[in-house]
């Protein structure tokens, strides 16, 4: 069964390889994309993810523009992480498509009126568009079929702060709205992504593949590999918005809890952190309301590089070029 898949990004280096991902997955149909202010603003968002889209065939997927900044903090732009350019100062051509006129929101809404009870939602930016959406339209919660979401962490700390990862830390307010939400969702967070590198020796075969994804994604890549060098000692790149996607497309790749969860927003080390409460019983006694989301704990890390490698340099679902990963 194909899933209608309604991504929301912010399209840095990560984002792209996960829409490739995302088009080269048959168990997904992309059918939109929405971007947000986060790696970058979401216009430059919106013509990155178009140039993904060229390359990868599939010009007819609308792409439309989302929140300019959180719901409550000014946008920051941390252009050091994925390049001036978002993707990689790789200096990529312009795309020949132009972002629709419906903006993310309302593009999202329809969506879910369209794919009532179906639609798969990956989100791998901030969740502001999310949040804006729940807050125009309540009702949309019963209507999305799956929230993935890359984003926090329960116990592997953060990366923008000591327990805040980049995705909720931009807008945890959004965060507290879609965490909040009655939405059957998936959070797929630091604690397995940073579990799923990739480094040069990828590079190397993908620039060799004669694929046109693959190559897009051995020239943004080396940045990414010298910001995770020079910020942790380690020359690879964790794939973070990739393994959302595979997770939409394959939930068996990582093993899942169902737990509360609350987004910290006042915590003056701690905003924007993820609070899974483990406690069992006594979680339900103290906080009784607690909405629960399904968190990735454990993830199966060679099943999805080998995933995420076979379907980047095997051409458009269908091509006989590569051998589909087991
Ligand atoms: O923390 C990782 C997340 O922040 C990824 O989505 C990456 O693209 C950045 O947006
Ligand atoms: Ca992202």
């Amino acid at each position: 069964m194909t899933h209608p898949l309604l991504m929301d990004v912010d399209t840095g280096i990560d984002d792209a390889l996960a829409l490739l991902l995302a088009v080269r997955s048959p168990e997904l149909e992309l059918i939109g994309v929405g971007t947000v202010a986060g790696n970058v603003d979401p216009q430059l968002a919106a013509t990155n993810t178009l140039r993904v889209l060229e390359v990868a065939g599939a010009n007819d997927v609308p792409v439309a523009i989302g929140a300019a900044a959180p719901l409550l903090e000014p946008w920051a732009d941390v252009g050091w992480i994925h390049g001036e350019d978002g993707m990689g100062n790789t200096a990529q051509p312009t795309p020949t498509g132009a972002p629709s006129a419906e903006g993310a929101v309302h593009q999202l809404l329809r969506l879910s009126h369209e794919h009532a009870g179906r639609l798969v939602i990956v989100a791998i930016g901030p969740l502001t568009n999310l949040a804006l959406a729940l807050r125009l339209d309540p009702t949309v919660a019963a209507r999305i079929g799956r929230l993935v979401i890359m984003g926090g962490s329960v116990r592997d700390g953060g990366n923008r702060g000591a327990w805040t990862e980049a995705n909720i830390g931009v807008d945890p307010e959004a965060a507290a709205i879609v965490f909040d939400a009655p939405v059957a969702r998936t959070m797929v967070g630091l604690d397995v992504t940073m579990q799923t590198r990739i480094d040069d020796a990828d590079v190397a075969m993908f620039a060799a593949s004669g694929d046109p994804a693959a190559e897009l994604a051995a020239a943004i890549l080396p940045h990414y590999l010298d910001v995770y060098e020079a910020t942790s000692g380690i020359r690879a790149c964790a794939m973070h918005d990739p393994l959302a996607v595979a997770v939409a497309a394959r939930p068996s790749l990582v093993g899942t809890r169902r737990l509360p969860l609350r987004v910290e927003t006042a915590g003056r080390f701690t905003r924007g952190m993820t609070v899974v409460d483990q406690r069992g019983p006594r979680a339900a006694r103290d906080d009784p309301d607690a909405p629960t989301t399904d968190v990735a704990l454990t993830v199966d890390t060679e099943a999805f590089l080998a995933l995420l490698r076979s379907r980047l340099t095997s051409g458009p679902p269908g091509a006989v070029r590569g051998i589909e990963a087991p």
